[in-house]
């Protein structure tokens, strides 16, 4: 990738091939706010429709050829496709445009890198790019190194360069993979003292700028840094929670967002990070209720979770960013959590920004906390009067 945090006006042109996959719009939208967020500057987009990526350059030439004479008619410095590339295709687009391209895995990688402050979060993102470095690395070589075979392709003093930079790589994962271990032994230590302390854990999860950090903030009364960009938290942070005459202890912890296509090597990297969200008692699933996208996001975080082995802990569904939502589409919304999947039984609507809904949330919370939530119905009433409107879309729909 061209260094953006070098330059802030790096010129890029967005590519997105229309697989006939749901969503594409919406891809799209989120790879230029992604493109932001690292710092590049989108200044146009192309898109084109396929039934199946070409094998050598994603796209068909001609396609190619109205890229590269928009890359020089706009003074772009960059590529980037929304969809994953394998190395060849990189390659190959890359000889064709005369130009770096990469896809949405290393624009994330990217802004992961730019974005970890801990100790933690950046071994995590260092061992996701290592991995993902690794195998282009070995696919890159392979072929060079079937050509050369013979004497010295085993190691030892005849070992290829080739060889060399894969046991380099080879070794800084299990170098970092040591470390992680430490820091998850330390993390441990910490929920155990948690669990003997007998503390009610919470955990805020959802799509990235859903506000999981405002929420947190709001609740914990906290300042921690919330940002109208995608993954403005990437360490997780918890918090005593004080919730009137809860008897037990409460904690709350605020964790990395998802999003679509998340690299595996990322949710791998992170699973220290994410092992709070597996702890937890009660998850809370941040929904931007005010996006439009906000059904597909929350199956992506339903799936993140069922990959991290969370998918059967207590979970509230949290629509926020109410103010944001123009009043009419409330039922809407209540509509979209009616059909929308399996697992989740409570919902409940807030703005961290306004307030509206917290006193609610807090109560449900303090509730769940003292053991006793059970015998409310959940998640068919709220202070919006939406009780009545729930049971009857229910009725319509089913
Ligand atoms: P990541 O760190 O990317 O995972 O984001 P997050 O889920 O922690 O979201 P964050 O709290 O950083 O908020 C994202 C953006 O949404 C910020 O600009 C917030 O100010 C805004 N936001 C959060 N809650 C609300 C809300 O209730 N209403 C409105 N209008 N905006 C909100």
């Amino acid at each position: 990738m061209s260094n953006p945090t070098e330059s802030s006006d790096a010129a890029t042109i967005l590519v997105g091939v229309d697989l006939g996959l749901a969503h594409f719009d919406g891809a799209l939208e989120e790879l230029s706010q992604l493109a932001v967020t690292a710092g590049l500057d989108p200044v146009a987009r192309v898109t084109c429709k396929r039934k199946a990526p070409d094998a050598a350059l994603f796209l068909g030439s001609g396609k190619a050829d109205e890229i590269k004479l928009m890359a020089q008619q706009l003074g772009a410095s960059e590529i980037v496709f929304d969809q994953s590339l394998s190395p060849a295709q990189q390659r190959n687009l890359e000889r064709y445009l005369e130009l770096p391209v990469n896809d949405r895995t290393m624009l994330i990688l990217e802004i992961f890198a730019q974005r970890a402050r801990s100790h933690e979060g950046k071994l995590q993102v260092e061992l996701a790019r290592l991995q993902y470095l690794s195998t282009r690395l070995v696919r890159r070589w392979s072929h060079l190194e079937r050509q050369r075979g013979g004497i010295g392709a085993r190691g030892g003093p005849g070992e290829t360069q080739i060889e060399l930079d894969r046991r380099m790589i080879g070794d800084s994962i299990k170098r970092t993979k040591e470390r992680l271990r430490k820091v998850k032994r330390q993390r441990q230590t910490q929920r155990r003292q948690r669990q003997r302390r007998d503390t009610f854990a919470i955990s805020l999860v959802g799509y990235t700028n859903a506000g999981k950090t405002s929420l947190f903030n709001s609740l914990v009364n906290a300042r921690a840094y919330a940002a109208d960009q995608l993954f403005a938290t990437l360490d997780t942070t918890t918090r005593h929670l004080y919730l009137g005459d809860a008897s037990r202890s409460v904690s709350l912890s605020d964790t990395v967002g998802f999003i679509r296509n998340l690299p595996h090597g990322l949710i791998d990297a992170f699973e220290a990070t994410l092992q709070e969200a597996v702890d937890a008692d009660v998850l809370l699933h941040v929904v931007d209720a005010s996006n439009p996208n906000h059904l597909e996001q929350m199956d992506e975080v339903a799936r993140v979770l069922r990959e991290i082995g969370a998918a059967d802990i207590r979970q509230i569904l949290v629509f926020n960013k109410l103010d944001a939502m123009e009043p009419e589409r409330r039922p809407l919304a209540m509509q979209d959590w009616i059909t929308f999947c399996d697992n989740p039984t409570e919902r409940l609507f807030v703005s961290a920004r306004t307030g509206e809904g917290m006193a609610e949330l807090r109560a449900r919370l303090a509730q769940l906390a003292r053991g006793d939530g059970d015998e409310e119905a959940p998640g068919h009433e709220n202070s919006h009067g939406e009780a009545e409107a729930v049971v009857q879309l229910g009725t319509i729909e089913r």
